[in-house]
């Protein structure tokens, strides 16, 4: 069982240095945040409201391997410890980038079974798992790790073993589990301590850090300017055309936490004129308006008759990879660092009364007074800007907890009532949850007398940024020094509080965190010295205090769909809207190997929008491709193996009845089922999740009974089959 990195913390060390007997560990494998977000609330809660010490751990950070000390420590000193983890399953029942090298040392000591038996008899545990029902490996890290730490390790269980399921409500399923945890865990110290713990009220609410100013900038030797590592601030500079790192130039490897900054070579608009339409007072709801930032619309929103249409865009960008030794295969993932835009922070700044102050060097230091021992959101020294910015994501949705902490500063009691009636009702009622959704900015507006200490809102309010996953729109082999994506702008039509009985006063739209920073880079491209300005980056004044703001952050995160490789086996592949993404990389690469003379299989795309001519992506290029092939086969050219290329469309609002993938592929039955049962054929879906990747599945399994003339159980066992053969890919989101 040795730990795979020595650079690991020691968390017995941390156990060490604290006083208390009785204290819960809490760890957490997450990825795009929210195993780290609930562990965090849990963690704060089992200190404030159970008066029980707590340590919060980054899984990736720590040595294990300790836990198989931790039973025998936990004796010697008269502890009483709980561990606590906090696991989400990524993709295909994968851990979690942060959770890997645990995953895998864990797993290595069962496969071994490195120790004597049962070597965390006396550990005991709380476990939940996050996870997203869609998927068919629903919660698997969870599961799994309950079983290993039950069966192999012998450890016991408190409480209930927890589970969130994404598709419908993680949050309410947190709640809900943890309500009914915390008295198992106070029962649990109750009957092992000897002490007795006090539980009465809960205490207030205290800032788990201090704020310190630093006026003089030169007095220090690093400052944090939006650096994702902590491993200690870096500055980029330019050399050879190509942004490096200055700490860093000669290592070069990126990962989620030291991303690659990327130029943009080439963006574009893929949709022509497309509209979603909301019926007013029917469609907008309260849930629409959480009025992230109020931008006035124009061009993007337009009202008829009622109704109110928003402009559909989806972005295509490459990406220039060279000089950056990063390599990825089609169907990969790549995770894009958004930061908050200017005039967002701006406005927060503002509300939270801190505008002198906000270019000031700031540090966050441990309040004595709480106890509190998280760390930080936000990498430090740095300014309140950079925080802001860079570091926390002010536009969240924000929580119950967050409500409690909010409710707890301000004296009028008409602001109070509010907050606690907000509050009750995500008590009482899980699905109502949608209709707070709220701001910190809109909560400040509609709150004036809410006064939230800086250090509050930096330490104990916002959540991280996390990176945000695509799914990569290209092949390296076609396109060497390029990585694609493809995103559909997220936007919500809103109004501003000028015209709560939703008449127009005002028409306005609200944009997602990750898309509307990729817009501002599109629009920034779009400018007539776009090119220059790019130069200008590239000659970048490693003083100054922010990153390259025209760069596009990037890591790779490496995927389970990918191309066979056996490059003779026919693919289906089947991805309507931005699910033809991964699509595109596919038939990149597999007209690439067509061209270096291999024999590729049969390649059939099935492939849905709307209408044609409004959101047909990649029509031209698709077609260019099916035009070449078409040539050089009547022109019986040599120079390339056989490709077949088949693309079925789906137009959904072409006619008066719906016509999705499905459908299309029921159609293709015969062919489907022969290239299934005897070409081995591999099966790819892309696309949503929710209902999509549902329907579609129950389509191929329909086919297997109608076609195959199999029955309902055999179908149904064709598939999980065939998934387990690794014939049946799914990126669904
Ligand atoms: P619709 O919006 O007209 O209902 C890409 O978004 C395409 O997927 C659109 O044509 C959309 O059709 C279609 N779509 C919506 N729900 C679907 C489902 N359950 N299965 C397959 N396609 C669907």
């Amino acid at each position: 069982g040795e730990f795979p990195r020595e650079d690991r913390e020691s968390f017995i060390k941390e156990l060490d240095e604290i006083e208390e007997k009785d204290v819960v560990l809490v760890f957490f494998g997450t990825q795009t945040g929210t195993a780290e977000e609930f562990a965090t609330t849990f963690s704060q809660e089992i200190t404030e409201k159970l008066h029980i010490q707590s340590l919060l751990f980054d899984i990736e950070e720590y040595d294990m391997s300790e836990l198989l000390e931790l039973p025998l420590y936990s004796k010697d000193k008269g502890k009483n410890v709980i561990v606590s983890f906090f696991m989400s399953t990524y993709g295909e029942g994968e851990p979690t980038d942060n959770a890997v090298d645990f995953w895998e040392w864990i797993q290595n000591c069962v496969e071994n079974d490195v120790n004597e038996d049962k070597p965390l008899k006396d550990l005991s545990y709380v476990l939940f798992g996050l996870g997203n029902k869609t998927y068919e490996f629903y919660n698997l890290i969870g599961r799994e790790l309950n079983k290993i730490l039950k069966n192999w390790g012998g450890a016991s269980i408190i409480g209930e073993f927890g589970e969130g399921d994404d598709n419908e409500d993680t949050e309410g399923d947190f709640q809900e589990w943890k309500e009914k945890m915390y008295p198992c865990i106070l029962n649990y110290f109750q009957s092992s301590s000897s002490e007795t713990i006090e539980n009465d009220e809960p205490t207030e609410f205290t800032s788990s850090f201090n704020i310190k100013y630093i006026d003089d900038i030169n007095s220090q030797k690093d400052v944090f300017i939006g650096e994702l590592s902590r491993d200690g601030p870096r500055r980029w500079g330019c050399k050879d055309n190509s942004i490096f790192e200055l700490n860093n130039n000669n290592k070069q490897e990126y990962d989620v936490k030291h991303p690659f900054y990327a130029k943009v070579s080439n963006c574009k608009q893929l949709f022509q004129d497309c509209y979603d339409s909301y019926r007013i007072n029917n469609d907008i709801k309260d849930t629409k308006l959480w009025d992230q930032d109020v931008l006035e619309a124009t061009d993007i929103c337009k009202v008829e008759d009622n109704k109110i249409n928003i402009k559909r865009e989806c972005l295509h960008f490459d990406i220039d990879i060279s000089n950056s030794n990063i390599t990825y295969n089609p169907g990969d993932h790549v995770a894009i660092y958004p930061r908050n835009n200017e005039s967002i922070v701006n406005n927060l700044i503002n509300l939270l009364g801190v505008t002198e102050k906000a270019d000031t060097l700031i540090t966050l230091e441990k309040n004595p007074k709480s106890k509190s021992h998280n760390t930080p959101n936000i990498s430090m020294p740095c300014t309140i800007r950079t925080a802001l910015t860079y570091y926390l994501d002010i536009n969240a949705v924000l929580k119950i907890r967050q409500f409690e902490i909010i409710s707890g500063y301000t004296e009028n009691s008409q602001e109070k009532e509010y907050y606690n009636n907000i509050i009750e009702n995500f008590k009482n009622t899980s699905t109502n949850m949608e209709k707070y959704h709220k701001t910190l900015s809109q909560i400040l507006k509609e709150c004036p007398e809410t006064k939230i200490p800086i250090e509050v809102v930096l330490g104990d309010l916002l959540p991280k940024i996390t990176p945000r996953y695509y799914s990569i729109s290209s092949s390296p082999n076609a396109n060497p020094n390029t990585l694609s994506v493809t995103a559909i702008l997220v936007r919500y039509p809103l109004f501003t509080t000028s015209s709560p009985d939703l008449k127009l006063n005002k028409m306005v739209y609200s944009e997602g965190l990750c898309t509307g920073y990729l817009n501002s880079i599109y629009k920034n491209s779009q400018k007539e010295n776009a090119m220059d300005q790019m130069i200008n980056e590239l000659n970048y004044d490693i003083n100054t205090l922010h990153p390259p703001k025209l760069m596009i952050p990037i890591s790779i995160r490496e995927s389970t769909f990918k191309l066979p490789r056996d490059t003779t086996l026919p693919i289906i592949m089947i991805g309507p809207g931005t699910g033809i993404a991964p699509f595109r990389g596919f038939i990149q690469e597999r007209l690439w190997q067509a061209k270096q003379g291999k024999n590729v299989g049969k390649t059939i795309l099935f492939y849905g929008c709307r209408n044609r001519n409004q959101d047909y992506l990649y029509r031209q290029e698709l077609e260019d491709i099916k035009k070449e092939l078409d040539e050089r086969k009547s022109q019986n050219d040599n120079n390339i193996k056989s490709f077949d290329l088949e693309i079925i469309n789906a137009f959904s609002r072409e006619t008066d009845k719906k016509v999705y993938v499905q459908h299309r592929l029921a159609e293709h039955g015969e062919i489907i089922w022969e290239l299934i049962r005897e070409k081995r054929a591999h099966i790819y879906i892309c696309g949503d999740a929710s209902n999509m990747a549902r329907d579609v599945q129950a389509c191929i399994e329909n086919i297997a009974k109608t076609v195959g003339g199999m029955g309902e159980n055999q179908a149904n066992i064709l598939i999980k089959d065939l998934k387990l053969k690794g014939r049946f890919h799914e990126d669904v989101w």
